[in-house]
């Protein structure tokens, strides 16, 4: 019999609802971004994020419900973020499922949001199944894991510093872009010279994978400002090339996360790739990933762009795997950042 997952996502900065079947089929997916709250601040604000939720929460799972055509009464079970992520705004998301789940006796599951995201990878390509190596890469995380199945990963590796999502957001401040970083940035690359720029490579001493982008944040800090931390940055018009600075900056990132993953995939003897988060949006991601990673015999999976940033169909998607394998939540469940 198929299953109607309601997922409820509030990590961050997006109130998502959707509703799935059988752990593939979308038939809604809300998203209700904040970004716009946030703009001002160049990064999300958590007082604002939780605040923004509560408003939010009911009306995103009504119109989840009601474009995917159903009511509560045929929903099987209600999938929620439980961690990592902004404790206030986690809260707001659970509290919602509890209530909604506990009065009609829906049977409540818990999903880690990291999971999630590499769940969504394989979401839209069944067919495309496990083992494969897995990069997180959004304004949180960027990690490198071995997925065993859906429900098993196993954390190889991981950034020291800033996430690959969050170095983005910083350098679209220092160019002037707005919030989130990461699509602007991207855009404005694309009228500039990916190698103008020498910027510093970041290598990982030890056998184990590792990411770095605070040097390469502050590589173009210096570029920009000199490193005289009493001047001001320019602003934007004083800054003659622009679009040289994005585009050598997204190419580092880029060639960081395609060799650690190249790298990583051929020492753990795995074929496939599994990109997911935010930054996996990126053009130029996608398409190095994919043409480097064919020409070592390797397969690189993204999810579709919509399905790469924070949604609730990852959370009933893999809600739903959750719901299959008995881990059904009592009310006691709780949240946590970590
Ligand atoms: O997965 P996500 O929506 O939220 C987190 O869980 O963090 O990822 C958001 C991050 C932001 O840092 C944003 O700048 C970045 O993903 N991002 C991108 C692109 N689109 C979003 N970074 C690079 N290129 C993009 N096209
Ligand atoms: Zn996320």
């Amino acid at each position: 019999m198929s299953v109607l997952v309601l997922g409820i996502e509030s990590s961050c900065d997006e109130t998502a609802a959707a509703v799935v079947r059988d752990g593939r089929e979308i038939l809604s997916s809300i998203v209700h971004s904040q970004a716009s709250l946030h703009a001002a601040y160049g990064g999300v604000v958590p007082e604002i994020a939780g605040r923004s939720h509560l408003a939010q929460i009911l009306p995103v799972v009504d119109a989840a419900l009601e474009k995917a055509g159903t009511t509560l009464d045929e929903i099987g079970c209600i999938a929620v973020t439980t961690r990592p992520g902004l404790i206030g705004s986690l809260l707001v998301g659970l509290s919602a499922a509890k209530a909604l789940a506990w009065p009609r006796g829906i049977p409540l599951v818990g999903v880690h949001h990291i999971e999630a995201h590499v769940y969504a990878a394989t979401m839209e390509r069944p067919e495309l199944a496990y083992p494969s190596l897995a990069l997180v890469v959004s304004g949180g995380h960027t990690a490198l894991y071995r997925a065993r199945t859906a429900l098993e990963l196993e954390l190889l590796g991981t950034t020291r510093d800033d996430a690959a999502g969050e170095a983005f957001d910083k350098v679209s401040f220092m160019l002037g872009l707005g919030y989130p970083g990461g699509p602007a940035v991207s855009k404005l690359a694309e009228g500039g010279h990916p190698r103008a720029l020498r910027l510093p490579k970041f290598r990982s001493s030890g056998d184990e994978p590792a990411f770095s982008f605070s040097g390469l944040k502050t590589a173009v800090l210096y570029h920009l400002r000199g490193q005289d931390a009493r001047k001001p940055l320019p602003p934007p018009e004083e800054i003659p090339d622009r679009a040289d600075v994005a585009a050598s900056f997204e190419q580092s990132v880029v060639d960081a996360l395609v060799e650690e993953c190249l790298r990583t995939a051929k020492r753990e003897g795995l074929s496939r790739i599994l990109v997911a988060g935010g930054v996996a949006c990126n053009r130029r991601l996608r398409s190095e990933m994919a043409r480097r990673a064919s020409e070592q015999g390797l397969e690189a999976i993204f999810p579709s762009p919509a399905y790469c940033t924070d949604n609730a169909a990852m959370i009933a998607g893999l809600g739903y795997q959750i719901f299959r394998a008995g881990r059904i939540e009592e009310l006691a469940l709780d949240a946590s950042p970590r």
